[in-house]
């Protein structure tokens, strides 16, 4: 770990911030997408406009109206593979002081920040920039921190200590992501029409990654990105955005703005998933886009199984006429597929499919 420090510094690691902070008029050139992958921001090419599921979680505490909010979860896992919910019980409280966190950290000299700099993927905390500073052709306008969050107890010790209150406040929001995610996992297994309690037991001692990004306002953002497209390797990932940025890739391919829905937070299916519903849901492309003006946060939380812990597809969903459409895989194999591949050019998910199927 020494070692990938040294070779950052000695690399000149520039963050998005540190650039945002000292006015540059124009990305420098390692951001500058080729033309067939920039955003067409402020045009309706290539973008559309869709409405996008909301649904309101508090419809699965009442009996009568469960069955309801099963079926709009799984119109939205069919159609997107992506929805935002409402009334998910997580207080504003908690969300505000994550961000509040989140803001100081960011906000830190970046010498408090580079303690916690790393390049290896497999280190449970680290910070950076782009996806991988070191490796990246094409560099993104993000600046990001990473850390395991689940359970909490073993890892919060390793979590920044800059802001003093940085553990605390967003301790509280993994933790309340973490039920959340549980109540999500249960309402999707049931709209397969798995058991509610299915992989009850991994998905209690599975793994979190809280990715917290911050995307600075960027001088031209309609030739850079925030984050290229890609799926996340989750079973699910619930995200909070403070302001718009996140688009989905629908059935058809278009791009879908992510509209910003004030207390909302959006849930999106990953690859886990995917494999686990032998292909009933994919997990949806996504990718964020920059602007002139304001610094947008974001906690994506990314649930899945143990670190070691194969996902495969469900036997309930395998038969004669649907035979397994992908083999198995842990996080752990997503991390060294990505350790040692370009994960833009193919995505991790297709080295897995079968090619009968
Ligand atoms: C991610 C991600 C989206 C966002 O961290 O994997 O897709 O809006 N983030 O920050
Ligand atoms: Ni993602």
């Amino acid at each position: 770990m020494e070692e990938t420090k040294k070779s950052l510094l000695d690399d000149s690691f520039t963050s998005a911030m540190t650039l945002t902070n000292s006015g540059v008029p124009q990305v420098p050139d390692r951001y500058v997408l080729p033309p067939s992958q920039r955003p067409a921001l402020g045009s309706s090419l290539g973008t559309t406009e869709t409405t996008l599921p909301v649904i309101d979680l508090s419809l699965l505490n009442q009996p009568l109206l469960r069955s309801r909010a099963i079926h709009e979860i799984s119109m939205a896992c069919k159609e997107f593979g992506f929805f935002q919910v409402i009334n998910h019980g997580i207080p504003s409280s908690v969300v505000k002081d994550a961000f509040d966190a989140a803001t100081q950290f960011f906000d830190l000299p970046v010498e408090e920040k580079m303690l916690l700099v790393s390049a290896n993927v497999h280190e449970p905390v680290r910070y950076g920039t782009s996806l991988n500073h070191s490796t990246d052709g094409v560099h993104y306008w993000r600046d990001f921190i990473k850390h395991y969050s689940h359970p909490l107890s073993k890892w919060i010790n390793m979590w920044p200590s800059n802001p003093p209150c940085y553990k605390d406040k967003v301790g509280k929001y993994a933790e309340a992501t973490h039920v959340l995610h549980k109540q999500l996992i249960e309402a999707i297994s049931e709209s397969l029409g798995l058991e509610k309690n299915y992989l009850k037991e991994e998905i209690e001692e599975g793994s979190q990654v809280m990715a917290v990004n911050c995307y600075p306002a960027c001088p031209e953002p309609e030739i850079a990105l925030g984050m290229p497209p890609h799926s996340d390797f989750s079973s699910l990932t619930i995200l909070l955005q403070s302001s718009q940025g996140l688009q989905i890739m629908d059935c058809n391919k278009n791009w879908v703005c992510v509209p910003y829905i004030e207390g909302a937070l959006i849930v999106q299916l990953g690859d886990q998933v995917e494999v686990m519903s032998n292909g009933i849901y994919k997990s949806v492309i996504h990718r964020v886009t920059v602007n002139k003006d304001v610094k947008r946060l974001s906690f994506a939380s990314l649930h899945s199984l143990p670190l070691h812990k194969k996902i495969s597809p469900a036997p309930k969903l395998v038969n004669a006429n649907n035979t397994p459409a992908y083999g198995e895989f842990s996080f752990n194999d997503f991390l060294d597929y990505i350790s040692s591949n370009d994960f833009i050019q193919e995505r991790f998910i297709d080295t897995i499919k079968k090619s009968s199927s």
